[in-house]
């Protein structure tokens, strides 16, 4: 990797006492040094495939010494820490893989050397957060994977064909994109003051569509199905419905009730819900506000019709 140009500074902050630069350092042309700060499901998982992918990743840290070793274990050689800032000893690219939540205060904790970069992982925050951590020379950026870290394996597999949102100055950009690619993974840089939105959408696809996935499989209980039975009984239809949105666009996927502004079954819908999974009302009721308006979108629900299932909708049951 080029190192970003350098001046010299301490990490006590006196400008008068230049820096010796201890960190270690890649050949020019070479993949960065990584180091990761938190050795959880991404940390743990990213560090994983880029070790993999061929890319030196040289030192974790984790303040906990089972997790810790385990992310030893799959990754050969790097060095564990049990203190974030000892990485900056060992690193070019330090990358935090820790929850949004701690990642401005870590930032505060760690001051990068020239010719250093930082990035963290997360989907919803700029890189600006990290500023803390930047000194003269240095680079700041993020690289958020649109994978859902449910499982180490799972998640190394699920990089490839993956999209990773990356941010940073051009320079720290294209360390980004290449690392990315190594990781048989696409690249984006998303539109300034989009990635909340990006991120939500995310979160709907991921944990909103697992809420989903546990309200049909506790409707599914009350017609008989265990938990791996509504998985194969539905998971036929959620299949056949994405494959629809896909071929069709995602207007034309819409079946149901709701198109058809069958008010009874909707009735009747509602009484079984109550009396049978009380606590999935709420997202059926919410599914259906959205339903209703798509068919009415598409010319396909007469307002009269969807005038009664919303007035159906805002009773009690
Ligand atoms: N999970 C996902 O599917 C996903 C997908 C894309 C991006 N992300 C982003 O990736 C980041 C990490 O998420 P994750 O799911 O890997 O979280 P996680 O599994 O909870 O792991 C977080 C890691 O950070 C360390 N940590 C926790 N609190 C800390 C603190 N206050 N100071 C320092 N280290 C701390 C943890 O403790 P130890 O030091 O004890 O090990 C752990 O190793 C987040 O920014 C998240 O938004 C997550």
């Amino acid at each position: 990797m080029e190192s970003y140009p350098e001046s010299p500074h301490d990490h006590e902050g006196h400008a008068d006492h230049p820096h010796a630069h201890p960190h270690r350092r890649s050949e020019p042309g070479e993949a960065p040094l990584i180091g990761i700060v938190g050795a959880g499901a991404v940390g743990t998982a990213l560090g994983a495939a880029l070790h993999r992918a061929g890319w030196p990743v040289v030192a974790v840290a984790s303040r906990n010494a089972a997790r810790r070793e385990r992310f030893r274990s799959l990754v050969p050689g790097a060095r564990g820490f049990a203190e974030a800032p000892a990485i900056l000893d060992e690193a070019e690219l330090i990358i935090l893989a820790v929850p949004d939540d701690a990642i401005e205060r870590l930032a505060g904790e760690l001051r990068l050397y020239g010719g250093q970069a930082l990035v963290h992982t997360s989907g919803v925050l700029g890189a600006e957060v990290l500023e803390p951590a930047r000194a003269a020379g240095t680079q700041i950026g993020a690289f958020h994977p649109l994978v859902a870290f449910a499982d180490t394996e799972r998640a190394i597999a699920a990089f490839h064909g993956a999209t990773i949102a990356v941010e940073g100055d051009d320079q720290l950009i294209t360390h980004l994109a290449d690392m990315a690619e190594a990781l048989g993974a696409t690249a984006v840089r998303l539109a300034p003051g989009s990635k909340a939105a990006y991120h939500a959408a995310a979160v709907l696809a991921a944990g909103g569509f697992v809420a989903l996935l546990d309200a049909i499989a506790e409707l599914g209980a009350a017609a008989g199905l265990d938990e791996q039975g509504s998985l194969a009984v539905y998971g036929g239809l959620i299949e056949q419905t994405l494959g629809n949105a896909r071929a069709l666009g995602i207007r034309a996927a819409l079946t149901g009730p709701m198109t058809r502004g069958d008010v009874g079954t909707l009735a009747r819908h509602l009484e079984a819900l109550a009396r049978l999974a009380p606590a999935a009302l709420p997202l059926y009721r919410a599914a259906a506000e959205r339903e209703i308006a798509l068919a009415e979108s598409r010319g396909s629900l007469a307002p009269a019709a969807a005038e009664s299932m919303r007035r159906l909708l805002a009773m009690p049951v």
